[in-house]
């Protein structure tokens, strides 16, 4: 097809907002309460908690500022190694190093691309204080062997679900599986506030902790009165406003997620060489994003092919590189970080796609890979 015909165009990811997003945002606005103080932000921490299985729910700013409160809550800093898959966002070896701790990378497992249990534990030092597994692209990591591991060494376990909401493990959801779990509400994930985050735990000291790092490391008791500095990373109540409406229509945005990936699998799943997201049969995946794995592509192949399918409209992105390519961080011994990482691309996942958009989609990809790269 071409170029200047083509009118479609699908966004990797966009965001849903038909719901009550504009009510409550614009009530926010009416009343006054635009800041980090008002109603929105603690029903949303009230609410996304308790759909976690949480106890506590602490919003923050981003999904970033979360994973570093949980470090700095925690007294992990300088001279301390947390173990991080080599797959995944860099935010997570960021918010280590802004921390003051060390980023340690270990391999992913290369079914569900979340972290190898068996390559955590190989990355185990007198220096290890934290696991964080890292549910990616929708898939809950393999928790209770992540669990055992750190029983075993007396490690703290922060689950990184920025990309996994309302996913589950033998039913239980993510976000109440480890001592804590970090998610993001950033606009392209399945619910979004726009930027912002939220950290959920059972621990009450942790939360307590989180909650006063969060504003400046203000004396709960004594107003203005500070012992040690602390951050601003408080979410405001427009953010929460949003995210209160898009709450409401979590369930509904990950079905919709779910028949996405079903559709897709049916259009493309008997293509040689090609294989799409893979659940373990104990986890009901969230989809955040629709993987696709070529066999036998290189990384330059895959990068021209994203070039093309975005020339017909079909807009992709490539999977993460590992982290430990990046100059400033340790190189690491992660060959299946580095095997997927070149092959894998993902495909637009928005959860409003219809059937229609997504017959164009695939169309689109089944012409490219027959033409080959
Ligand atoms: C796995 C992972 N961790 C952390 C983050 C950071 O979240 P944010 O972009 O809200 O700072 C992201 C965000 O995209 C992510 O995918």
């Amino acid at each position: 097809m071409d170029q200047s015909e083509n009118k479609r165009f699908f966004p990797v990811s966009r965001p849903s907002l038909a719901g009550n997003e504009l009510n409550y945002v614009t009530e926010a606005v009416r009343t006054g309460w635009i800041s980090s103080l008002g109603k929105y932000v603690s029903r949303l921490e009230d609410e996304f908690a308790e759909y976690c299985g949480a106890e506590h729910g602490i919003a923050v700013s981003n999904g970033t500022v979360s994973l570093h409160l949980i470090l700095a809550a925690s007294g992990i800093g300088q001279g301390d190694e947390v173990i991080v898959p080599d797959l995944t966002f860099i935010a997570c070896a960021n918010a280590v190093l802004m921390a003051g701790a060390t980023p340690v990378f270990c391999d992913i497992d290369p079914v569900t691309l979340t972290i190898d249990p068996n390559s955590a534990e190989a990355c185990v030092t007198t220096r290890t204080k934290a696991i964080m597994p890292v549910h990616l692209y929708g898939h809950p990591a393999a928790m209770d062997e992540i669990m055992a591991v750190a029983a075993k060494y007396g490690l703290l376990v922060i689950e990184d679900a920025a990309e996994a909401h309302g996913a589950n493990l033998d039913g239980r959801r993510v976000g109440g599986l480890g001592h804590c779990a970090s998610f993001s509400f950033y606009a392209n994930k399945n619910m979004t506030t726009g930027e912002g985050g939220i950290i959920t735990t059972n621990n009450a000291s942790l939360a307590a902790r989180c909650r006063k790092l969060r504003d400046h490391a203000m004396a709960p008791e004594r107003r203005y009165w500070h012992e040690e500095p602390g951050f601003n990373y408080r979410m405001t109540n427009l953010q929460a406003a949003l995210g209160c409406a898009q709450f409401e229509q979590l369930e509904g945005f990950l079905k919709a997620r779910r028949e996405l990936f079903t559709g897709y699998s049916r259009r493309l799943s008997g293509m040689q060489g090609i294989s799409l997201n893979r659940t373990r049969p104990n986890a009901d995946n969230a989809f955040w994003m629709v993987c696709m794995e070529i066999e036998g592509i290189s990384r330059d192949e895959r990068d021209k092919l994203i070039e093309r399918l975005k020339a017909d409209g079909v807009d992709t992105r490539p999977y993460f590189y590992p982290m430990s390519m990046m100059p400033y961080l340790d190189e690491a011994d992660t060959p299946v970080s580095h095997d997927v990482s070149a092959r894998g691309l993902n495909l637009p996942s928005a959860a409003d796609y219809t059937d229609d958009d997504l017959h164009y989609i695939c169309e689109v990809i089944t012409r490219h890979l027959k033409e080959g790269w």
